[in-house]
């Protein structure tokens, strides 16, 4: 792959079959029915709008109002969905913070996929999620980055990963992250602090769940050419330096502790409006 051709998105990851999996677990405890209208909050690349759209069974009265703050991944969404038909899909750019500006409707469900980890006003995106929700609407999110993710048999994996990554800047690239540039997703809540936050904001929780996952060599490959994961993980680095160490890093892990996959814990949690 050359530096040119790499897309630093988050499809390379978002295609891979248990990434699937997880998403297909939140959508399908949502209950999602035809007709109904569901709002897929930070869509990204259009990966769960598709999931979604399946439940929707391609009804008229059905709607799927999909929006992320990143014009480059609603573009990629854009042509992933081209073949649903368009009056099913809105996409919105917008920010997560200002839901109840953006959607002026009553819905059946707000689905947040591995995202939340990346938003600071967690408190308020419930706030606003709880706006726009009919009651005895749903609220259902998962993510992989939350206190309590990385069993901790992995954390050896982890180590020898930054390590070999930030080795490889330095000796190749002069380059050293940059601590004071460290982003949100690196403040991590745990299950139970989502819960109250959902309850301090009027919620009633549904279904609280954590999953094991086993993530290949591929899944990390992928996760290490996504922009907003670099930027995490190797703050004020840039984007191909900070993908290739990532990259280089894992490989070498995976094949000096001779790994098939590593295990990644999900959460998964489904709150409605009473
Ligand atoms: C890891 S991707 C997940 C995409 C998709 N939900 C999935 O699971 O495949 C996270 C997405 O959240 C979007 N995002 C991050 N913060 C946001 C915010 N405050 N409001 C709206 N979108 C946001 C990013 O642009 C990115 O597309």
């Amino acid at each position: 792959m050359t530096p040119e051709s790499v897309n630093y998105s988050f499809v390379r990851f978002a295609e891979q079959s248990f990434y699937r999996q997880v998403n297909q677990a939140l959508v399908n405890s949502c209950a999602i029915k035809p007709g109904q209208h569901i709002v897929d909050l930070a869509c990204g690349t259009g990966a769960v709008t598709q999931l979604i759209l399946q439940k929707l069974q391609g009804m008229r009265e059905s709607l799927v109002i999909a929006i992320d703050s990143s014009a480059e991944a609603l573009q990629q969404a854009r042509a992933k969905l081209a073949e649903a038909r368009n009056q099913m899909v809105k996409l919105v750019q917008g920010q997560a913070e200002q839901l109840s500006g953006l959607v002026r409707e009553r819905v059946d469900a707000v689905i947040l996929c591995n995202a939340i980890h990346m938003m600071a006003q967690k408190e308020e995106i419930a706030a606003e999620a709880l706006r726009i929700l009919r009651p005895g609407g749903v609220f259902a999110f998962n993510t992989t980055f939350f206190a309590g993710a990385q069993p901790e048999e992995t954390a050896i994996f982890y180590r020898r990963w930054m390590y070999r990554a930030i080795r490889t800047l330095r000796s190749r690239y002069q380059l050293m992250p940059d601590k004071a540039a460290k982003v949100e997703s690196r403040r991590q809540l745990s299950s139970t602090e989502y819960v109250e936050l959902l309850h301090s904001q009027g919620f009633t929780l549904r279904e609280e769940l954590i999953k094991p996952v086993a993530v290949p060599l591929e899944g990390w490959l992928g996760i290490s050419q996504f922009q907003d994961f670099i930027a995490g993980a190797l703050p004020g680095v840039p984007l191909e330096a900070g993908r290739q160490a990532l990259q280089q890093a894992v490989t070498q892990v995976f094949a000096e502790l001779k790994l098939q996959f590593v295990p990644r814990n999900w959460l998964f949690i489904v709150a409605a409006r009473p």
